[in-house]
């Protein structure tokens, strides 16, 4: 025998004893999941769309914990709350990591954007972040927010609801974008707004994994020369870059320099030249679609479960009355309010999967009584779609706000949600995004009665169709409704003319709204 055929008895020995160490040892300790083919182990069952709705029904099926193998990846599905907080949170040290997204490294090779990255850039985001909220907290954004309430309101009057989705977004947006780089976009047509959400668009579509073939195939990007996902991907970060540019010397030099913006505050710390641009853009992306997609959700809820509104109007007239619009002075004293904010954040998440974790060495996790083997590398997914509507939540499907208060009308206490993520990664605008959505929510629910619509639906020449199952959602990885008509009628002529009134009384200079903090 010579030595070439001996030195493959022995490779297949040991391939045979590695094909029985696994199956038999680790394998064992691997969380339940479904059997997969042969190397491309469960590639084949992943949705092209509602991947979530995928995960949550294996969630169900096998008990909170299960793990997937996508052609070698090693996935781990989350579905319960408490193993949620006990890996992502108190185990932070060691499932904090971020998987990457290949098409993100061609386009951002320094990875610098601490969404997808670990380490150094990503601890600075983060304390950068912690530092500007620390700002939000103590109410420096409350009026700017207040204000573009306001004026999302009054459009509502204007159009009674033509193209009111187009409105939460530009809401959304122009809020983030204020407080962000003194951006206002009071009408929506702004054309730095458009350019903005272009990016916004062109990047959850490119870091999905159907956005490019890299995704799905991440060793073709080791062929060289200028291959079209490395062109689309230049291409977008030098339009990008030039958009962030031109953002941040807006607000660091240019029109909107005398504002306390987050890009001032981030120019004023010491850090590496040319990230800001880029944590201020990774930011914006981030809270816009949410934001925009939690407010469409509420809309759906309050066409498609009404009877929770007349409590929460009935809370808002006894506090606030009917000649002045809501503020954030009187958010303590709406619990029902508060709620209808924590039920929109569980009916229909916005980011339904949550983002992926990568676990950075192996660890054994106990469960329901036995312990199960997470592999270093595994990517981890805290599956919101399946904590919000696991089974200690009663009627998980419908919109009832009243299940976060107690028999007294006050909020439980405990309140944990898994919107916005766990542990390091858990969203750092969160403050932020929470007043938005108060601030707009208690401002539609005192100004109007939002109804369906009656009109004809053009494409089936029948009366829309209302829903709130997958076929009615984008499916994508922020997840909203699909495009609905609905009523935004005044809730009396008196409401109306106090909105009107309001607006024109209102400080509407974001000079004024945003001061320059003293000793800068
Ligand atoms: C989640 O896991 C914990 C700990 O194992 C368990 O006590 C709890 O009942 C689980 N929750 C659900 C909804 O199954």
């Amino acid at each position: 025998m010579d030595s070439i055929s001996l030195s493959t008895i022995g490779f297949s020995a040991l391939a045979v004893i590695g094909v029985i160490y696994t199956l038999g040892f680790s394998d064992r300790r691997r969380p339940p999941g479904p059997r997969g083919l042969p190397l491309l182990g469960n590639l084949l069952d992943i949705p092209g769309k509602h991947l979530a709705t995928y995960f949550r029904q294996l969630c169900e099926e096998y008990g909170g914990l299960v793990s997937l193998n996508f052609a070698g990846f090693r996935i781990i599905l989350v579905g319960n709350m408490t193993l949620a907080r006990e890996l992502l949170e108190k185990r932070s040290a060691k499932f904090s990591s971020r998987p990457i997204v290949p098409y993100a490294l061609c386009y951002d090779p320094e990875q610098i954007y601490w969404t997808s990255v670990t380490g150094r850039n990503h601890f600075l985001g983060r304390k950068l972040t912690a530092g500007i909220m620390v700002g939000v907290r103590a109410g420096d954004t409350e009026l700017l927010q207040q204000l573009e309430a306001l004026i999302c309101t009054t459009r509502l009057l204007d159009g009674g609801g033509k193209d009111w989705m187009r409105e939460m977004e530009r809401t959304s947006a122009s809020m983030i974008l204020s407080a962000t780089f003194g951006l206002h976009c009071p009408t929506g047509d702004e054309p730095e707004l458009k350019e903005v959400l272009d990016c916004v668009t062109e990047l959850v579509q490119l870091a999905s994994p159907s956005g490019s073939i890299i995704n799905a195939l991440p060793f073709l990007d080791m062929i060289p020369g200028p291959m079209p996902w490395r062109k689309r991907a230049t291409a977008f970060r030098q339009r990008e870059d030039a958009l962030y540019d031109r953002l941040v010397t807006r607000a660091v030099s240019g029109e909107a320099a005398g504002m306390n913006t987050w890009a001032t505050e981030f120019a004023s710390q010491d850090k590496p030249e040319g990230d800001q641009r880029k944590l201020l853009n990774t930011m914006s992306s981030a809270g816009i679609e949410t934001t925009a997609t939690s407010l469409q959700t509420f809309v759906l809820a309050c066409l498609l479960f009404p009877q929770w509104i007349a409590r929460a109007q009935k809370e808002i007239d006894a506090v606030i009355g009917k000649d002045r619009i809501p503020t954030f002075k009187d958010r303590p004293q709406l619990p029902y309010v508060e709620a209808v904010v924590r039920e929109t954040l569980r009916w229909r998440p916005a980011v339904r999967f949550g983002l992926p974790h990568e676990c950075t060495a192996d660890d054994v996790v106990e469960y329901q009584g036995k312990e199960y083997l997470i592999h270093k590398d595994s990517i981890v997914f805290a599956v919101t779609w399946a904590i919000e509507h696991d089974k200690t939540h009663e009627d998980a499907d419908d919109f009832s706000p009243g299940r976060f208060l107690d028999e007294k009308g006050q909020l439980r206490p405990g309140y944990e949600s898994s919107a916005f993520g766990f542990g390091r990664r858990v969203c750092p605008g969160q403050p932020f995004a929470e007043r938005s959505l108060w601030i707009n929510i208690a401002m539609m629910l005192w100004t109007f009665d939002i109804r369906k619509s009656t009109e004809v639906d053009v494409q089936t020449g029948m009366p829309f169709e209302y829903g709130c199952q997958d076929a009615q959602f984008s499916g994508a990885l922020t997840n909203p409704p699909l495009e609905f008509p609905a009523v935004f009628h005044p809730r009396s002529a008196h409401h109306a003319e106090v909105v009107r009134q309001e607006w024109v009384n209102c400080e509407k200079d974001l000079n004024v709204l945003l001061p320059q903090r003293k000793g800068r």
